[in-house]
């Protein structure tokens, strides 16, 4: 346990001063996510402007029956991320897998969630993995014979850039293996105020949650960045369909991390996030780069967020 401590917190050292002074200074969303900023993500996703989770949540209660009409009995679920409390049991629920595999990196929250999940399915084998999902690795043994459904929802996929999101939808694949199916969110283009407004929300509480990565900074890495000289922005990139989060300088502002000076001039940003945004065949488009053939999408009534089911099909002597 110590030693995980410790290489994450070497982990997160490293991104930072690496981050910090790159070309182009950014650091990865995943550390925006410790104690506050998870309280603060779930505050997000109640927000009446994010309309990310609460969309999805729609559509499965909708589209469940047919998922389960289209997932073989029986077969094995595995979840690119940990399972949240409201949105796996709805899957569960519907197709009764012989098993569930949840794999995250964070083995804490990971076992959390796989116990309250097994405890509402008893009939479920919950098997856990702690392994970074983006990351080569190997399901537990005594499944392969069964059918598998990857499952990746909350539009995750819109956070990795299309040439990353590409390998990872192809190394779902490898370790799903040909014949697999795979039950994917992707949050759809719309209006910019509207995305902007769900990225920047009138309540402040998205602000709250990306600033608290200079507070965590501070704490954990000896900082003394002053955080009121940062504000949050969300920028649409209509080049690359993205939302970018930024933190930007209001002022000349220069401050020391773990023993290292920066310097930021007014105007300059620190990049922590990016969310890709698909239109129907951009997002087919996607998941055919990356191995997996789309065979139905459904969205809700607005056309605001989608959910695809695709299949892995055997590779055959192309045409
Ligand atoms: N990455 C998720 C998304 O794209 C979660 C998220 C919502 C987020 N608001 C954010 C991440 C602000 C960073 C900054 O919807």
């Amino acid at each position: 346990m110590l030693a995980t401590l410790d290489q994450q917190a070497r982990q997160f050292r490293d991104d930072v001063l690496a981050g910090l002074s790159a070309p182009i200074p950014a650091v990865p969303a995943r550390w925006l996510y410790d104690q506050r900023g998870s309280e603060l993500f779930d505050r997000i996703t109640r927000l009446p402007a994010y309309y990310p989770t609460r969309t999805e949540m729609g559509i499965f209660d909708e589209i469940m029956p047919e998922v389960a009409a289209r997932v073989p009995k029986g077969a094995v679920v595995v979840e690119f991320g940990a399972g949240s409390q409201t949105k796996t049991p709805i899957l569960l629920e519907a197709v009764s897998p012989a098993a569930y595999i949840p794999v995250d990196i964070s083995g804490d929250y990971l076992e959390q969630s796989a116990v309250e999940l097994q405890r509402l399915f008893p009939r479920i084998e919950v098997v856990p993995v702690v392994a970074d999902f983006a990351r080569p690795f190997t399901l537990p043994g005594g499944f392969a014979h069964l059918p598998r459904l990857g499952f990746f929802p909350g539009s995750t996929i819109g956070n990795f850039v299309p040439w990353s999101a590409a390998d990872l939808l192809r190394h779902f694949r490898a370790l799903l293996g040909a014949g697999s199916q795979l039950l994917i969110g992707m949050d759809r283009v719309k209006p910019v105020e509207r995305l902007i407004a769900a990225y920047d929300d009138p309540e402040g509480v998205t602000a709250q949650f990306t600033l608290n990565l200079l507070t965590r900074i501070n704490r954990e890495l000896d900082g003394d960045i002053p955080v009121d000289a940062f504000r949050h922005e969300a920028r649409w990139n209509d080049m690359l369909s993205r939302i970018e989060i930024h933190l930007v300088a209001k002022r000349d502002v220069a401050f020391i991390v773990a023993d290292h000076s920066f310097a930021f001039a007014k105007g300059a940003s620190i990049h922590v996030e990016n969310s890709h945004k698909y239109d129907p065949r951009g997002a087919r488009v996607l998941l055919l780069a990356g191995g997996w053939t789309p065979l139905v999408e459904w969205s809700d009534a607005a056309g605001d967020f989608a959910e695809i089911l695709a299949i892995a099909e055997p590779e055959r002597f192309a045409p």
